[in-house]
């Protein structure tokens, strides 16, 4: 009863901030996000009889409280889908840096779910997969499928909300320049965070009436393949969610100084190189700049000259979420 399943990240195209249903981690704005095939989770899942409990080793260390137990959540609904009683022990690295806003929850959560399922002997389809591991972390949903993929708001109640495939990677070959600007952890999780911009924030209500329509223009922008069309649109759900996010009480304020001079240098290239290059960042300070394979290069060396930034990764869209033989 041991499988090892491998997911990438994602990133938000249109952004997921801020819950229609707190217990059931149903969103409350459509988002869609491209999976990026340089950033992965490897999740590695044994059900061994006998064990007293769960055991979680993320990146050679335990796992905190707090992750234990939002993978011990999972770990129990397969287990009670499965009909199993043993609990488990997982292991998983990611190729990146951990909880710094770079969307370790979303391929950590997505590797576990598939490699839960797959050691439980459970055979679920994509869709069953996406929504075990979308009610626990509902940028997780995503990391199921490759390429484009989007998800859908979530009527208070709906536990089968999954998220779907938009488009597969080889519609658009875009590229997605990640700017690694910390390696710390964040201080507000964007499970919390979310939450206190909905309790909080004066804004999140304007937030959730925006959401949807510019959901739909980042759509609309990826099927037609229309990059200028894409970026507006992506960089407004970024500011829009930041700024239901800024006016929480206390305020959440997810950026550096260097996530600002990023910015500056994105708009740089944009204006005076007349380069097709947007930006956007999640629950965190690091900078995503979406661009055409063809400036990837000069998109690097405009960021690797801005002071603070420690290291880019380009990302194409890539792949689903897979299992890998174990010995
Ligand atoms: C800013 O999926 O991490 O990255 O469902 O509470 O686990 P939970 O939240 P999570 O939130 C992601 C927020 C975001 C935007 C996005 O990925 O859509």
């Amino acid at each position: 009863m041991r499988a090892k399943a491998r997911a990438c990240a994602n990133i938000a195209l249109a952004k997921y901030w801020g819950k229609s249903d707190v217990a059931l981690n149903l969103p409350a704005v459509p988002s869609i996000s491209m999976t990026l095939d340089r950033m992965s989770s490897e999740t590695t899942v044994e059900f061994v009889d006998g064990l007293a409990s769960d055991e979680i080793a993320i990146g050679g260390e335990q796992a905190s409280a707090g992750e234990a137990r939002r993978a011990v959540e999972l770990l129990d609904r397969v287990r009670a889908a499965a009909g199993i009683a043993a609990r488990a022990r997982v292991v998983s690295t990611n190729d990146f840096p951990t909880a710094a806003g770079l969307a370790s929850s979303a391929s950590g959560f997505a590797a576990l779910a598939a490699a839960a399922c797959a050691a439980a002997k459970l055979d679920w389809d994509d869709a069953r997969l996406s929504a075990l591991a979308r009610r626990s972390s509902a940028s997780a949903g995503r990391s199921i499928h490759g390429g484009f993929v989007e998800l859908a708001a979530g009527a208070p109640g709906d536990d089968a909300l999954a998220a779907t495939l938009l488009a597969p990677a080889e519609h658009w070959d875009v590229r997605m320049v990640v700017a690694i600007v910390s390696t710390g952890r964040k201080d507000v999780g964007s499970t919390d965070g979310m939450e206190l911009s909905r309790t909080t924030s004066p804004y999140y209500r304007a937030w959730v009436d925006a959401a949807p329509a510019l959901c739909e223009e980042v759509r609309a922008a990826i099927l037609a393949r229309d990059l200028a069309r894409l970026g507006p649109a992506m960089e407004q759900s970024t500011m829009a969610m930041h700024a239901c996010a800024i006016a929480a009480r206390p305020g959440i304020l997810y950026w550096l100084p260097v996530t600002l001079e990023v910015l500056a240098t994105v708009r740089r290239v944009r204006e005076k190189q007349g380069l097709g290059v947007w930006a956007t960042m999640d629950a965190g300070p690091h900078v995503k700049v979406v661009c055409l394979p063809d400036d990837v290069d000069a998109v690097r060396r405009a960021l690797s000259r801005t002071e603070g930034v420690l290291r880019t990764v380009v990302c194409a869209p890539g792949p689903r979420v897979r299992i890998e033989p174990v010995p």
